[in-house]
């Protein structure tokens, strides 16, 4: 199929859903990938940060090979190595005192087993939320998620979800209520505007659980997994939760989903109370095995830190150099750039110069890159982004007022 046709068959036969890019990829290789024209682009997309070693990494690729020609499916009921040795993996990086896991396959599930673990241990009923938050879209994930254009059509959601201002635990304590099962936050907002909270603000929630005996539950589908510098971004806090959701990346480019808990909180419950299908198979667990050796082995986190640190500098440079830059934020290689006015044309003209960026709302260029990107390609796309925002700029006061470009 050409491009065009290829277009044609997704517009006409998929739900029209997402907004799409005018780009059909063919093929990726560590930050690059290519379209059917054999155009290059350097990726800080990496489809929605779930590329977090590239595409194509070898070690995922051989994993992947090796697992196939052994296994592929193997339900949760039936015990196989492969799972095995994801979980030993998986325990011996995440926070200590959480003890067991659920497979699943996507973020908003593993928010859902969250939300149930929650309800189910604490015997209680209501949850505590951000405005901003994103967790996911399915109706329990949903009911946690702040945006309103995302809940209003689906109403009535699942009861007892309260938003409150991100960034004030004052906020959370005053809503609490003998009602209350638990808390859930992103440690840093990302479909919200990459937003970095106070840096005392998950140590003031984590007391704040503690002292009224509810539930913290972190968020770290996007922040999880190395992107933001540390293997789990409450590691910069020094903060445990009692859950914890991962996705996206952890499985090194293949849909895995992870509820990880204390014990207790996991062993509330009972046999056939929640489960899935997929969850646990031994294709993603091979890969995501291979995702944690290779993540753990070149201490990519760190790799982050360092490259995030300098690709910050130079969108702070634009910054100044700017007035359409209201802000640079971020951690690791977690980032965004706000801007004063609707950013559609940056991320078209950045495209059109060969980078692939995100948006989190109108407003703002997230940039989420592999985490083996090579500080040259990051400088190129700090380059890019200087030339197109420039040209935005020198627009002023005239700018567009198009659709922003993306919903995940
Ligand atoms: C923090 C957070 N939680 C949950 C989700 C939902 O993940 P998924 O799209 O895999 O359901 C996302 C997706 O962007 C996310 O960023």
């Amino acid at each position: 199929m050409n491009e065009n046709e290829v277009m044609t068959v997704e517009q006409q036969f998929m739900a029209n859903i997402y907004a799409r890019k005018n780009l059909v990829i063919e093929k990726g290789s560590g930050a690059l990938v290519w379209d059917k024209s054999g155009r290059e682009y350097i990726d800080c997309m990496s489809a929605y940060g779930v590329a977090i070693l590239g595409h194509c990494h070898p070690k995922i690729v051989e994993a992947i090979k090796r697992q196939a020609e052994r296994l592929y499916s193997c339900h949760n009921s039936i015990y196989t190595e492969a799972r095995s040795d994801f979980l030993k993996k998986l325990m011996a990086i995440t926070p200590q005192g959480l003890k067991r896991a659920f497979l699943c396959n996507s973020g908003a599930e593993s928010v859902e087993a969250a939300i149930k673990m929650a309800r189910k241990s604490t015997r209680k009923t209501d949850i505590i939320a951000f405005v901003e938050g994103f967790h996911g879209k399915t109706m329990g994930a949903l009911s946690a998620t702040w945006n309103p254009r995302y809940r209003a059509p689906f109403e009535p959601l699942v009861p007892g979800f309260k938003h409150v201002p991100y960034g004030k635990a004052e906020a959370a304590a005053a809503s609490i209520t003998d009602k209350t099962a638990a808390i859930i936050v992103e440690p840093i907002q990302g479909e919200g505007g990459i937003r970095v909270p106070p840096p005392t603000f998950l140590k003031e929630l984590r007391e704040l659980c503690d002292k009224k005996n509810i539930l913290l539950i972190m968020d770290e589908v996007q922040t999880g997994f190395g992107r933001t510098g540390r293997l789990f971004a409450c590691e910069h806090s020094g903060v445990m939760p009692d859950v914890l959701c991962l996705a996206k990346s952890i499985a090194g480019g293949l849909p895995l989903g992870v509820t990880v808990a204390r014990e207790d909180v996991v062993s509330s419950l009972k046999l056939g109370e929640h489960s899935s299908t997929f969850g646990g198979n031994p294709l993603v667990c091979a890969a995501a095995s291979a995702a944690i050796d290779v993540m753990v082995g070149e201490n990519l986190s760190e790799r982050a830190a360092t490259l995030g640190k300098h690709f910050m500098e130079r969108l702070e440079e634009s910054h100044e150099k700017h007035k359409i830059i209201r802000e640079v934020r971020g951690k690791g290689l977690m980032i965004g750039v706000e801007c004063r006015f609707d950013i559609y044309n940056i991320l078209v003209g950045v495209q059109s110069r060969g980078a692939i960026i995100l948006d989190a709302g109108r407003n703002i260029l997230r940039f989420l890159p592999p985490l083996i990107i090579a500080k040259e390609q990051l400088d190129r796309v700090a380059n890019i982004v200087d030339t197109v925002v420039g040209e935005e700029n020198a627009k002023l006061p005239r700018l567009s007022s198009q659709p922003s470009a993306q919903d995940s």
